[in-house]
């Protein structure tokens, strides 16, 4: 942590908008004024975006019009302008064909927001799954002062007693439901008893687990990341981040100063201890991407091998977020890994303190939720990176969402050529398929689907759901549900629409898959391999026109993070300038 404050007073980057008497400036500043705004809001001082990514169509984030206003009482207090900008905002549960191609257009819609705007530092208001990634991704790539503040979890979820989670129990009824073993009225009536108040998912899914990195990362204050949407202490939050940017902005703390490579390891390492979302290896991979960090999946593997899942929430566990909040959050469990030697604790924060200095008095509550590692959920509980000749650049696992005696497994690969494929025949009793196969999934990855969609976790065949076998191996370039559980391979690279070897799968194949020994092998020969790759022709329709051409053009592989090849790399202090 070597963070040298800059000098202050010092004419900012919105000056350059408001800061004169020009005729531009007066235009810039005028204009504004018919909002009732007085003449000193424009003398020099910080200007806020609060960048929000509020939309009715993005439930999760329905309420951060009033977490905004809170933000906007901190910066006041502080003595900055707090400007509010509505940006981009992607819903997991509805945009189609699947929230994940919108994280780039969102993170370039931040970016360009923050480009082409007064604006010295801001507020990211995020919360639902690709909501979070993206705005960091966009103030990333600008490298102003940000902060990140989430809207926090949805209560917990109560059904006839017992607590039900957002997203983990909707895959477990749903099987229910197709097994026979509960009605659908049953299952309509759980519904709302799943979404008890506003917020984000409340298990341990990519939202929380998103929060968790933003935290981990160092770009929230200590403490946000489990706080319930409807807490007041949400809303305290939201408050104390308004204040701190404004110092921020003064100090000229940056992105780049604190998403250094050794926050990035205490972010893959806190992912392992929470039983975070496979989705966070694309997430932070692209984010590490837009700051030059040469982040691989190889880290993910190195970094989160020896540590132990200790937070006890669904999907791996049994508790959710509010449970979470009560233990002590997220700081217990930073203060965990810093006992253990497994926390860079130098590494700088928002609050321009080290992590160590934010964590190392947090207390644990309830050590049902936060285990201690004596009872850890599982003693390796990284996301496990496989390699073979069927994913060469890689492909991930969530060892503890998975069946352990699956993790070693070989068995007869039943393909899907893609979702549509899936969907014809997963229903068919005809379809030669048992519990010891291993079902295949291709053409889901980013370019493929397109978007990378979280079909990862494909539904098993009814008539196994029936004998009640409720997992088995199965293997996809797709993404899963961070809410989602099972033996599921993912993020197959390169993926199969971009020729990658999981193209070249057949039916009645034999996969072989050792996570303790990282490998997933196809058993077919190296020329039989090369031969089938050999015919390989791309299997979707050419994409016509608009974003969705755009990213398929661009797009790059899970292994590096599915981000747009021409929005990489270290441009920030480039990109602040160019607005000017
Ligand atoms: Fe928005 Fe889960 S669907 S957080």
């Amino acid at each position: 942590m070597q963070f040298k404050p800059a000098d202050w007073p010092r004419k900012l980057r919105s000056q350059e908008w408001f800061g004169g008497i020009s005729r531009d400036q007066i235009y810039h500043r005028g204009w504004m004024k018919n909002q009732g705004l007085p003449h000193d809001l424009f003398d020099g001082r910080p200007v806020i975006g609060i960048l929000n990514t509020w939309s009715e169509l993005t439930p999760c984030n329905a309420h951060l019009d009033v977490i905004a206003e809170r933000v906007k009482h901190g910066v006041y207090e502080a003595g900055g302008f707090p400007v509010e900008v509505p940006v981009f905002s992607t819903a997991e549960s509805s945009f189609r064909p699947t929230a994940m191609m919108f994280r780039n257009l969102a993170a370039m819609a931040t970016e360009e927001a923050i480009r082409g705007q007064p604006i010295d530092g801001c507020v990211l208001l995020v919360g639902c799954d690709k909501t979070t990634p993206s705005l960091l991704m966009g103030a990333a790539s600008t490298d102003i002062p940000s902060i990140i503040v989430t809207g926090g979890p949805m209560l917990n979820g109560y059904f006839r007693g017992e607590r039900v989670g957002s997203g983990t129990h909707l895959w477990k009824f749903s099987e229910a439901v197709k097994a026979g073993t509960m009605k659908a009225d049953e299952f309509l009536e759980a519904e709302a008893s799943m979404s008890r108040s506003p917020g984000s998912c409340n298990t341990m899914g990519t939202a929380s687990s998103m929060a968790s990195m933003a935290e981990a990362l160092g770009m929230a204050l200590s403490g946000n990341a489990a706080i319930p949407a409807v807490d007041s202490r949400r809303r305290v939050m939201a408050q104390l981040s308004g204040r701190r940017i404004v110092q921020m902005v003064k100090d000229d703390l940056k992105p780049s100063d604190i998403m250094t490579r050794e926050a990035f390891e205490n972010a893959i390492r806190t992912n392992g201890a929470i039983g975070g979302s496979t989705n966070a290896v694309v997430h932070l991979l692209a984010i590490a991407g837009r700051v030059g960090i040469d982040l691989s999946l190889d880290d993910w593997d190195r970094c989160g091998r020896d540590v132990a899942t200790i937070v006890n929430l669904m999907p791996s566990g049994k508790y959710l977020m509010e449970d979470f909040y009560y233990a002590g959050g997220l700081p217990v469990v930073l203060k965990r890994l810093g006992e253990a030697e497994l926390l860079h604790k130098d590494a700088l924060t928002v609050s321009g303190s080290s992590i160590w200095d934010e964590v190392k008095d947090a207390v644990n509550y309830n050590e049902d939720v936060i285990l201690p590692v004596t009872q850890a959920l599982t003693k390796n509980g990284g996301i496990a990176v496989l390699k073979g000749n069927l994913a060469p650049k890689g492909a991930v696992i969530k060892p503890s969402a998975a069946s352990p005696e699956l993790l070693k497994h070989r068995g007869r690969a039943v393909v899907f050529e893609d979702i549509d494929d899936y969907k014809k025949k997963i229903n068919d009793e005809a379809l030669d398929i048992d519990e010891t196969c291993v079902m295949v999934l291709k053409n889901c990855g980013p370019k493929g689907y397109p978007g990378m969609a979280e079909v990862g976790n494909m539904g098993l065949p009814p008539k196994l759901l029936r004998r009640g076998i409720t997992d088995m191996v199965r293997i996809s370039d797709a993404r899963m549900s961070g809410t989602a559980y099972g033996t599921v391979i993912l993020h197959v690279s390169p993926e199969a629409a971009a020729g990658g070897p999981l193209a070249a799968v057949r039916n009645g194949d034999f996969i072989d898959i050792d996570v303790e020994s990282r490998r997933l092998h196809l058993e077919i020969s190296d020329s039989e391999l090369s031969a089938r790759l050999a015919q390989w022709m791309r299997p979707c329709a050419e994409i016509g026109s608009g974003y969705a051409w755009l990213h398929h053009q661009h797009v790059q592989g899970a292994d590096t993070g599915a981000d747009l090849d021409f929005l990489r790399g270290n441009r920030g202090a480039a990109v602040a300038r160019d607005s000017h």
